[in-house]
């Protein structure tokens, strides 16, 4: 397994370019069953994550392949309808293939995804707006069966008690493509990822609007064919770097970063004492490394995203004062917390919150990572740190980032990959 050798790093300088979302390519890459036809998809990252979605296809009868950047993926015509445990289980994001299965053929078979190293992940709420179109849903030694003779448009309620579902929406949004009548998902999910995809389905013929607000509309058609998308930037990504460049100090631009997208990160990083501005499709992120602490309190889009929690606390560890943490999306994603103690952070749990008292310095250690965004955050503190930190578990990092430590070296700062083979 791979490791990352972290040097004490800062100021930053120069500008990067910030990947396609991996969030929004995995569901996209789904929904290309949807068609019998070729589509083409430009900017997705080639990450681990998107590999397990492509063998996730292959293993459906698609054909995926690489062509300069782009990935073309080709339905096959006796395309299968099971997605297996070994691969589900890898990744979960492997359930969004269940809505174009059961909307195209009518059947899908797809392992149950099990626990989640960042708490209870179910997926009721797919599979209720599944059921909700007219899918019948058993469970088979472990695998989730759907069927369905034609799925029916209908208004359907998605909220859990997490508010709504980015994936479920995503799900059901697809199944409808193809469902007589009209659905409604309400309330849905407003990710930029979901937006995405919604544009993605609108390019293969489907008739969808309200995406990007929490009432989409979808209007059944008879059939899809293949389109052509770009895939939006990783906000994850940007944010990643952006708190990097606040937290070790500098002027860096992150090229391609959309500060719609970014609103509370842009909104934290500037209480925090950095400055951000929008210029030119770049993001500039000047600081002078001296931070204030600030709280934050993750929410659905636009509030602050779980998805950069992490990092955040990572910065906050070294801001003046005192931060408070809330999770309001999974509340028990702090696996990162004992390995930043490990460097010398002062943080308290309390249940979904985490109280964190800025320290004069962080001290370089061995440290390993059980998440992907907790491996980024790890990454940071490693590279705020004296001395120099190792950090293992670097696959959960290579999920979800494409050159992270490339785009970070390019910025100065002293990162290494050593292979281990
Ligand atoms: N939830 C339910 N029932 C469901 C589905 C979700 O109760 O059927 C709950 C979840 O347990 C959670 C909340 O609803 O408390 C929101 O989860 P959501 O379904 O929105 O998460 P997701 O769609 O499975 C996507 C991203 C995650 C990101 C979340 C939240 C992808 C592939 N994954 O997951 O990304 O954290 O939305 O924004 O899009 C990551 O990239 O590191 C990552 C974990």
């Amino acid at each position: 397994m791979d490791t990352l050798v972290l040097e004490r790093s800062g100021p930053l300088a120069g500008r990067v370019q910030v990947s396609g979302a991996k969030n929004a390519a995995l569901p996209i890459m789904a929904a290309c069953l949807l068609s019998e036809e070729e589509s083409v998809i430009e900017g997705v990252p080639r990450v681990t994550d998107v590999s397990t979605m492509a063998e996730i296809l292959r293993g459906l009868g698609a054909t995926v392949a690489w062509q300069d950047g782009r990935v073309g993926i080709r339905p096959g015509h006796e395309t299968g309808w099971t997605a297996p445990y070994e691969l589900v289980s890898q990744m979960r994001a492997s359930v969004c293939v269940l809505g174009p299965l059961l909307a195209k053929h009518g059947r899908a078979r797809v392992s149950m995804p099990g626990g989640c190293i960042i708490g209870p992940r179910p997926i009721d709420l797919h599979l209720k707006g599944l059921q909700a179109l007219g899918a019948v849903i058993a469970m088979d030694h472990g695998d989730i069966i759907a069927q369905a003779e034609r799925l029916t448009g209908t208004t359907i309620h998605l909220a859990g008690a997490f508010g709504s579902s980015v994936l479920a929406t995503g799900n059901v949004m697809m199944a409808a493509t193809l469902a007589d009548g009209t659905t409604v998902i309400e309330p849905a999910a407003c990710e930029p990822e979901v937006a995405d995809l919604a544009d993605f389905l609108i390019a293969m013929g489907g008739r969808i609007s309200g995406h990007g607000t929490p009432r989409i509309t979808i209007e059944g058609v008879l059939r899809l064919h293949g389109a052509r998308h770009r895939i939006i930037p990783d906000r994850i990504e940007a944010g990643t770097l952006m708190i990097a460049a606040a937290m070790l100090g500098g002027d860096v631009a992150i090229d391609g970063a959309a500060a719609e997208h970014l609103g509370a990160v842009i909104d934290t990083l500037t209480q925090a004492g950095a400055a951000v501005e929008a210029l030119n499709g770049a993001l500039r992120v000047r600081s002078d490394r001296n931070l204030k602490g600030v709280d934050i309190t993750t929410l659905p889009f636009p509030g602050f995203p779980t998805d950069l929690q992490a990092q955040m606390t990572a910065m906050m560890t070294l801001s003046r004062g005192v931060s408070l943490v809330t999770e309001k999306i999974y509340p028990e994603r702090f696996m990162h917390v004992p390995e930043l103690r490990r460097m010398g952070a002062s943080i308290t749990r309390e249940g979904p919150s985490a109280i964190v008292k800025g320290v004069e310095g962080l001290s370089g250690a061995p440290v390993k990572a059980t998440d992907l965004r907790g491996s980024a955050a790890l990454v940071l503190a490693g590279l705020a740190a004296e001395n120099h930190t190792v950090l293992q578990g670097v696959e959960h990092l290579d999920r979800g980032y494409e050159h992270l430590e490339a785009k970070l070296a390019q910025m100065g700062a002293v990162i290494r990959r050593e292979r281990t083979i």
